[in-house]
């Protein structure tokens, strides 16, 4: 897909460099546009070096006659040719113009003349952010239908600390390509996903948990983002950022879980419950340290509430798809787990084998359905993986309806 990066005058102009690079490495064709305040900031041979391709900054740029006529209805050219206009950073003074259709450069000019998706990513000092007038800005465009990403909290170039930090160049490539892979047969979903390990405690100090990264639930909860799906993402502690366009929830134990999960429960029409929750926690930790002595420590371990059940008892018409983790009997432990758990679907996958499970990056599972199907995914990308589940999740509903009404 060709885009057009804009590139605004802020401080932050040089991670657009980054960003151009990470837009390249997920195959999009970037054609660079800036304005005369980012060439402050960066130089564009960075930019045509990065893209292999002229770097455009002004609206009339050539000398000679027949490249002004070329070049004055250049920017209808670049509006024509590209499918997705990306603003980073965009400044204040962007934001500005674009709300105000002012066109007095090649940037803002595109801008007014471009008719696919806008993505704006803004990036300036917290009280500029929360100024009135910026909010105002935003406000109108997206009534306009641009998207504008939410800036990052923390050090800003002026040394003050708050919102206003450009999102990091690798996340809002994600951003872009989520954007621009969407489809729509999930449009007026709400998902409610949960991923990670728990964490429970067993004294101030130390806790139970496991392996699970976060990585299939996350990729779960963007793959329904990016079909159009309203998303909540219950989380575990994981080191991944938050995909774009999730509302994401963070909680710690397996009750923590299972309370933020049963209040969530209402407004959701999928639940998809990746998360590896503790079986066991200590019901009652200590409130002190317990101190080492050299004899052996025993711990009393309680079971956890049993999420997945209690959201099959409350199930109602959501479709419930669980997760089985096994290292053996995989297909007939999931068809025993959907049957005691009332689950429409079970991901079943195997956690013992090299690369696919906890913390790979790849998985491999098959998918037990309540209509007695079972259907192999092999391996391949989480993401991929996430992709399938809600392909095969449509279809599923579609066919457990269709025996409800006949
Ligand atoms: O996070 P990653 O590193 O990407 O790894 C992915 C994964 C291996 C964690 C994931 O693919 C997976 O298998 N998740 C489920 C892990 C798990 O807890 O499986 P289980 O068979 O122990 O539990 C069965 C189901 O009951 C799961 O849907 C689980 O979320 C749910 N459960 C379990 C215990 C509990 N107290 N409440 C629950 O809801």
């Amino acid at each position: 897909m060709k885009i057009v990066l804009g590139v605004g005058g802020g401080i932050a102009a040089y991670k657009a460099a980054e960003l151009s690079r990470a837009l390249m490495e997920r195959d999009f064709e970037v054609q660079v546009v800036m304005t005369h305040a980012a060439e402050e900031f960066i130089r564009p041979l960075t930019f045509a070096a990065l893209t292999n391709r002229k770097v455009i900054t002004d609206l009339f740029a050539s000398r000679s006659g027949e490249e002004v006529l070329a070049s004055s209805v250049e920017h209808i050219r670049v509006a024509r040719e590209n499918q997705m206009l990306v603003v980073a950073p965009a400044t204040a003074d962007l934001l500005a113009r674009f709300a105000h259709g002012l066109a007095n450069d090649f940037l803002s000019t595109l801008y007014l003349a471009f008719t696919g998706k806008v993505i704006l990513a803004p990036a300036m000092n917290t009280e500029m952010w929360n100024h009135a007038a910026t909010r105002a800005n935003v406000e109108t465009l997206v009534g306009r239908g641009n998207i504008v990403l939410p800036p990052a909290e923390g050090s800003l170039a002026c040394g003050e600390v708050g919102a206003g930090r450009l999102p990091d160049p690798v996340w809002i490539a994600d951003a872009v390509q989520s954007l621009a892979a969407a489809r729509h047969d999930m449009d007026g979903e709400t998902v409610l996903v949960t991923a990670g390990p728990t964490q429970e405690p067993i004294d101030p100090v130390r806790y139970l948990t496991n392996r699970s990264s976060g990585k299939m639930g996350y990729a779960i909860a963007a793959a329904a983002a990016e079909r159009g799906a309203r998303v909540v993402l219950v989380s575990g502690p994981v080191n991944l950022p938050e995909p774009f366009g999730v509302q994401v929830v963070r909680v710690r134990s397996a009750v923590e879980m299972r309370n933020a999960v049963m209040a969530k429960l209402p407004e959701s029409t999928i639940i998809v419950k990746a998360a590896a929750v503790a079986d066991y926690h200590v019901a009652n930790p200590p409130k002190q340290k317990i101190k080492k002595t050299p004899a052996r420590l025993s711990l009393e371990l309680d079971p956890t509430p049993d999420i997945l059940a209690e959201v099959g008892r409350n199930k109602g018409d959501r479709l419930l798809i669980g997760f089985a983790a096994e290292t053996t009997a995989l297909v007939e432990e999931a068809r025993r787990k959907m049957a005691s758990k009332n689950a429409d679907m079970v991901v079943a996958n195997l956690v013992n084998q090299e690369g696919t499970g906890f913390e790979s990056d790849e998985n491999e599972v098959t998918l037990v359905m309540r209509t007695g199907e079972a259907v192999q995914v092999p391996r391949a990308s989480k993401k991929i993986v996430a992709g399938r589940i809600f392909d095969q999740a449509l279809k599923l509903r579609l066919a457990l309806h269709a025996l409800h009404d006949a």
